[in-house]
């Protein structure tokens, strides 16, 4: 039997029958990807949790560690390189022995969802897994959520309603343990359209390194406990 740890689902996980039909359906196609839930990278101690749509299916979900072998990963892991949150080359596979700086990647959705699409109640039956990934990180100060469907399942994961902070590019709430940043996701989709740009991209992270940085010498939650 597959052992289910809170914040990890395990590899069979039932919760979803249509995400699970999904990947037994490429389990059967592809038997060398990886077809399971992607875990989180990074981490536990990092103070910075960046939390993804769900896994893309010729990405996360071929290699098995989140945004590696599509083009959201391209952006996302040259922005943390450039703002400090990761280190190595990265090759766009699991063993290209790039590391996280103080920093944690996550999905809201673990399972690859058919058309990239989930839907709410998979959002809402995965959201057990984000809510248990962000309790057992006890120095989290930021919070960066890719997307809307992102932004609105780490609110309700912190317990808030979606009125609380409203997604809009580049904005920060103040919410606890961590403040919120907001971002448009950085798909090719995002990109291409313009709709993101990587200086806007760039400036969410800018923003999320100055958070970092001027809590420094703040007690973390760890050590106010
Ligand atoms: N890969 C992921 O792991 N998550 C996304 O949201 C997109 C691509």
């Amino acid at each position: 039997m597959t052992r289910v740890s809170p914040s990890k689902p395990g590899r069979d996980c039932p919760l979803c029958p249509r995400l699970v039909a999904f990947r037994e359906e490429w389990r059967a196609r592809e038997p060398s990807w990886h077809n399971a839930p992607v875990p989180s990278f990074g981490d536990a101690d990092a103070r910075l949790l960046i939390v993804g749509l769900a896994p893309g299916l010729r990405g996360a979900n071929r290699t098995g560690r989140p945004f590696t072998g599509d083009y959201a990963g391209d952006l996302l892991y040259g922005t943390l390189q450039t703002y400090g949150f990761a280190r190595g080359q990265f090759a766009a596979r699991p063993d290209d022995g790039l590391t996280l700086v103080d920093a944690r990647i996550t999905n809201a959705v673990r399972c690859v969802p058919p058309e990239n699409k989930p839907t709410t109640a998979e959002i809402a039956t995965c959201r057990q897994f984000l809510s248990a990934t962000i309790a057992e990180m006890p120095n989290l100060r930021a919070i960066v959520a890719l997307g809307r469907i992102a932004h609105d399942s780490v609110l309700r994961a912190l317990g808030l309603k979606l009125s609380a902070a409203p997604f809009r590019h580049g904005a920060r709430a103040q919410t606890e343990p961590a403040a919120l940043f907001s971002s448009y996701h950085c798909s090719r989709y995002n990109t291409n359209t313009g709709v993101l740009t990587e200086a806007m991209f760039h400036a969410v992270f800018a923003a999320v390194r100055a958070e970092i940085d001027s809590a420094k010498e703040a007690p973390t939650r760890a050590a106010k406990a």
